[in-house]
């Protein structure tokens, strides 16, 4: 089983999944930032799903590295996510945006969020998807 953190992931699959993500963002198509971001989900049944940040001349239609990881698992039919980690050249670590904020909400709101420099992929930060958006928007169907 081996020695597990606060959110119960073992420190071996932690290991696992931030190399997943280290790798997927040497896969990042950031020409206009040069800000690579790499972003790997675990699955409940151990699986990981990585996806990385994919810039747009027409800047807005840039996707983020949690966001492309998401869509990728999600339709190839993988659900209950246990974890995200995220991947950049950011000495706190990468925060997720926003817009990936409220689709983790959604889709992997029972995920830990583990965060790291690339430089540095064992000081870790970890959160909560509710901590890092209280209030998330759940619901449109009138009361
Ligand atoms: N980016 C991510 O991939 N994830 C984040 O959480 C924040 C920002 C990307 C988008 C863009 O390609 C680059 O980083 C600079 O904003």
């Amino acid at each position: 089983m081996g020695v597990k953190n606060e959110a119960g992931i073992s420190t071996q699959s932690l290991s696992r999944l931030m190399t997943a993500a280290a790798e997927a963002r040497e896969r990042a198509m950031a020409p206009y930032s040069q800000f690579k971001v790499g972003a790997a989900l675990l699955t409940k049944a151990g699986e990981i799903i990585s996806g990385a940040n994919v810039e747009s001349a027409s800047y807005g239609l840039t996707c983020c590295a949690e966001r492309v990881a998401l869509f990728n698992a999600l339709t190839n039919g993988k659900r209950d996510f246990t974890a995200i980690a995220v991947v950049a050249r950011a000495s706190d670590g990468p925060m997720p945006c926003g817009a990936c904020r409220q689709l983790l909400a959604e889709y992997a709101s029972d995920a830990k969020v583990f965060v790291a420099d690339s430089r540095r992929l064992k000081a870790v930060k970890e959160f909560s998807v509710r901590e890092l958006l209280p209030g998330a928007f759940l619901d449109f169907r009138p009361a």
